[in-house]
């Protein structure tokens, strides 16, 4: 059988090689498995040479926006004599994403290994992974396999005998999403309200405690030990579609497939392939309504928009939507839009850091609007009340929750327009939408 899935033939197994096997989690099973064998080679690589293979990979960020790795390492300083922290950021809130956490339940070893190369690449000691306060389980397994990596040299003051000093921390989180946001992460981090900060200063020239930082995604520090033992060459001729997306990506994918779950696709694998074959496509007797493809925050794609869209960031963004986080919601023909958008709307209000004043009204007062057409009690105005609310909150505020929450909004309203004026008509029955 294996991981919750067998492997699909349609699958690119590199991150996910070793899910579901639980010896993968320990020191030796990883070392036993070519662990740290990446790390070794960094350990007598300099610092740009390194930055370099990430480079020509064309490895981009996981975490949301595909800014390129290797580029955001080398806006590092050099030879400034200052400390350097590198920050992982295992916060995965994002309704609908849930792929980083496969990679701390079951290979945490291919993360430490990450970390450690992006510390030598960034000319930082210390790594600080922040780990959703939610995630028990895979903070346990991540902990203990920090205190193994110690135990056996791997990292700490003379890493695999090198001279060279890895720390690694593990810091928990306390259940707020907003600590996602790389600089609201920092904030958490040193013990302060975790509230986003204005850019500049970014963190590569003022970040944890102002001092230079790099911030990256689970996956992405993941992926690096691959790309250096394999190869940036071969990392970069994974890709199925547009050659500015490499490498293979995690899918988690949630909602109405027959089996959901976390996939790992070769960069431009159609996304029709994706949801029919490796998900094996709607229950039975429904039909695709809708994807959100990139976590929540992102544009709302019809069936017609997926029928012919590669997974990437290229082809996804070329049919208005992003690919974001990689974490893909499905829905059938039985999904009330206006109900799944006002949940949506629910979230981000209940997120907001309230620190700008267009992101804690404008998710209070769309949460409201939705909540009211959804009861029967919606005005025909509210359409466009809801659209105005959204353009003051894109591009308004220090991050992009306000943004995240008016995004589903704009693009339910373009693509699923009648299920709103059924509502505000009386055509479809009210219901009571709770708190
Ligand atoms: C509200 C909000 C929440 C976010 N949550 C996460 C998260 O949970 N994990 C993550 O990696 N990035 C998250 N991001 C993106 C990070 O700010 C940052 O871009 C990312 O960690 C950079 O890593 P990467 O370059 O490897 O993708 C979030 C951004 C925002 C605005």
């Amino acid at each position: 059988m294996g991981y919750p899935h067998p492997i699909h033939p349609k699958e690119t197994p590199v991150l996910s090689t070793h899910f579901g096997d639980p010896d993968a989690r320990s020191h030796a099973g990883w070392v036993a498995r070519g662990g740290y064998v990446a790390l070794q080679q960094a350990l007598g690589m300099t610092p740009e040479a390194i930055v370099d293979e990430v480079k020509a990979s064309g490895l981009r960020g996981r975490g949301g926006a595909g800014f390129p790795t290797g580029m955001k390492w080398s806006f590092m300083p050099k030879d400034d004599g200052r400390e350097h922290y590198l920050c992982c950021n295992a916060d995965e809130s994002e309704p609908g994403t849930f792929k980083d956490r496969e990679i701390l339940r079951w290979t945490p070893h291919a993360l430490i290994e990450g970390c450690a190369i992006g510390c030598l690449a960034i000319r930082a000691e210390t790594c600080v992974i922040f780990i959703r306060g939610e995630y028990t389980e895979p903070y346990r397994i991540l902990q203990a396999a920090v205190d193994e990596a110690y135990a056996a040299g791997t990292i700490g003051a003379n890493a695999m005998g090198s001279g060279k000093r890895i720390e690694m921390i593990v810091h928990r989180g306390a259940g707020a999403y907003i600590c996602g946001e790389e600089t609201a992460l920092m904030n958490a981090i040193e013990g302060k309200r975790g509230n986003p900060r204005i850019k500049p200063p970014f963190p590569a020239v003022a970040g944890l405690f102002g001092l230079p930082t790099t911030i990256n995604n689970v996956e992405t520090l993941a992926a690096v030990p691959a790309i250096l033992t394999r190869g940036a060459a071969w990392y970069a001729g994974l890709s199925l579609s547009s050659p500015k997306s490499t490498g293979t990506k995690l899918i988690s994918v949630c909602g109405h497939v027959q089996r959901p779950g976390t996939y790992e696709i070769t960069m431009g694998l159609p996304m029709q392939e994706l949801i029919f074959d490796l998900c094996g496509g709607m229950r039975p007797g429904r039909t695709l309504k809708a994807v959100i493809p990139g976590g929540s925050s992102v544009p709302i794609m019809t069936p017609e928009e997926v029928a012919d869209c590669a997974t990437d960031y290229e082809g996804i963004a070329a049919k208005g939507s992003l690919l974001g986080s990689g974490g893909m919601i499905v829905m059938d023909d039985t999904t009330d839009m206006v109900y799944q958008i006002m949940r949506l709307a629910r979230f981000y209000a209940h997120e907001s850091c309230a620190q700008c004043t267009n992101c804690r009204e404008g998710t209070a007062w769309t949460t409201k609007i939705l909540e009211r057409i959804l009861r029967g009690e919606g005005k025909a105005s509210d359409l466009d009340l809801l659209l105005d609310l959204a353009d003051n909150m894109t591009g308004k505020t220090i991050c992009v929750l306000s943004d995240s929450c008016a995004t589903p909004v704009v693009s339910g309203i373009a693509k699923f327009r009648d299920e709103f004026d059924a509502y505000l008509s009386g055509a479809r029955a009210p219901m009571t939408v709770g708190v």
